[in-house]
Order: structure tokens, then sequence, then C-alpha cells
């Protein structure tokens, strides 16, 4: 089902008294294509802008947007809805249209967009009209350098040159144990290098959009990533939040002590099965 809106991608459907408060202009510092996948990313909203949404449970999502309820007992919702170079954000409460925020992009050069957001309030009374316009703009400053610095990290992991190689010499063993915890890169991850009973390796970097994962403070043998909520297990990979995720944790390369050196090995292929990178 597309979105519920009739006729949404026109300004004020509902013929509300809606009043232009302000509006934002900046450049993003990343592509137009990493704007747009963050756009139609819902699922971020409640962890990278956990300070502004508090909950946030898909209803419908396609080419055309996406829809989300923002209240758990389901009576508030967000539909954004997409038309060509712009897209549009309603939300509603109640069954009641409170807000529609239009978002225009263009591309300025391989890694810059420029937006310009225009925020339509409901019934504000003129004297508040300036506050308000205020407020929105500094919500949506927030919001887009969350956004922006999340695009860029994605950007430079995808970016990152990263050659695959069989083995990785980390240095002499006694030397290392001074310098932990210790990260290095290898074969498209990086890990953070740490020592318990043995040595441990951590992965650093999400196999669902390339967020950084983070050791979770309460459960050490998992990671979790701050960009959309995934959690996974260090031993197994497994992701155990959400349940429906399609993507797991690579299996670890070895770590290995030869005549007081360490050194990491990959897995033989055949160690490695059919996971997600
Ligand atoms: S990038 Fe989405 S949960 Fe990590
Ligand atoms: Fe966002």
């Amino acid at each position: 089902m597309p979105a519920l809106q009739n006729q949404s991608l026109t300004l004020n459907p509902n013929e509300l008294t809606l009043t232009r408060v302000g509006q934002l202009e900046r450049r993003i510092e990343a592509s137009i294509e990493r704007v747009w996948e963050n756009v139609l990313d819902w699922e971020h909203l409640p962890y990278l802008h956990e300070t502004s949404f508090d909950y946030c449970e898909l209803d419908e999502a396609g080419s055309w947007g996406w829809r989300v309820w923002s209240s758990p007992e389901h009576s508030s919702h967000i539909e954004l809805c997409v038309d060509q170079d712009q897209y549009v954000a309603r939300s509603y409460a109640g069954g009641l249209q409170r807000s529609e925020i239009w978002t225009r992009l263009k591309a300025v050069a391989s890694h810059a967009t420029d937006i310009e957001v225009s925020f339509y309030l409901s019934d504000v009374p003129a004297e508040k009209v300036s506050s308000l316009g205020e407020s929105m703009r500094r919500l949506y400053s927030i919001l887009w350098d969350e956004d922006e610095a999340m695009m860029r990290e994605r950007q430079r992991q995808l970016d990152a040159h990263r050659s695959r190689t069989q083995r990785l010499e980390l240095g002499p063993v006694a030397q290392l144990r001074n310098q932990l915890p210790l990260t290095f890169e290898f074969n498209r991850q990086t890990y953070e290098l740490s020592m318990t009973s043995h040595w441990t390796l951590t992965p650093k970097i999400c196999p669902h959009l390339l967020g950084p994962l983070q050791t979770v403070e309460d459960a050490p043998n998992e990671v979790r990533c701050p960009w959309h909520g995934y959690r996974f297990d260090k031993t197994s990979g497994e992701c155990l939040e959400p349940e429906t995720a399609r993507c797991r944790l690579r299996p670890l390369p070895h770590v290995r002590e030869e005549n007081d050196v360490l050194w990491v090995i990959a897995r033989p292929d055949h160690e490695l099965g059919a996971s997600a990178p």
C-alpha cells in the first residue's frame, strides 16, 4: 500500500491553516546517492537521532517512501513521500496532520549536496512564527549534522581501499601488550585487539551498512551499532536484534603467536561459508 495521504505530493493536501515558519539551507558533504539512501532509511531514526525520536515502528515502505508509527499505541505516525528531486514528510497525531516539511536536494559535486528545507506547521499564531521557525531550524540542523556524520563515515568505509591479504604481522608480543587495545585493519574490516586470558578480536565495522560497532557495556560478548541499533554476538556472529536482520558478522580471522611475534591470519574460504562482508 502506498502513501495514505491523498495527493501526498502537493502542498497542503488537507487544506489546513498551514504557515511556513522558516527554512534551512545548507550544504551536506555527501553525495546525493548517500543522501537519498539516508532519506529512505527510516530505521536509523530512533538510534542515530535518539534525542529527537523515541519510538519508530515500520508500517509500510516502498519506492514511494515510508510510513512509521511514532507512538507504541499507533496514535501518531510520520509519512515520507518522494517526488523526483524533493521529498515531503508529514507528521500526524490522532489522525490529524501537524506538520509538513519539504526538502529539496541538489547534487553540487560528487561528495556534496545542497538541501533546502521548508517548515510548515498548522495553526500557528502570528506572534509565534519566528520562534517556531528558529526551533525547527535548530532541530533540523542537529538532525542533518547527525545524518551527515553517518553518511560521511559510510562513504569513507565504501571508499577505503582494502586489498585482501593472507597474513598481517601485528608486531612483537611484548610490545603489543603495552599498546592494548590496538585497532588495525585487515581484509575490509577494522578490529580491536585486546587480551583477556587470550588474544581477543572485536570487529568494529557493522555488516549492515558499515556503521561503527561498539562493545555492549553489560554484555562484553556483544557488539552494537549506533546507526540502526543492530546487536551481534561476537562468537557466533549472529545478529541478535532485530530478528529480521539479514546480516551477520563475518567469522573472525585467527590470531597466532609465532616466535614471540603476533600474526593475524585469514580464514581459509571453506571456513568462511556464505557470511556477509
Ligand atoms: S549500519 Fe545499520 S546497524 Fe550498523
Ligand atoms: Fe536522519
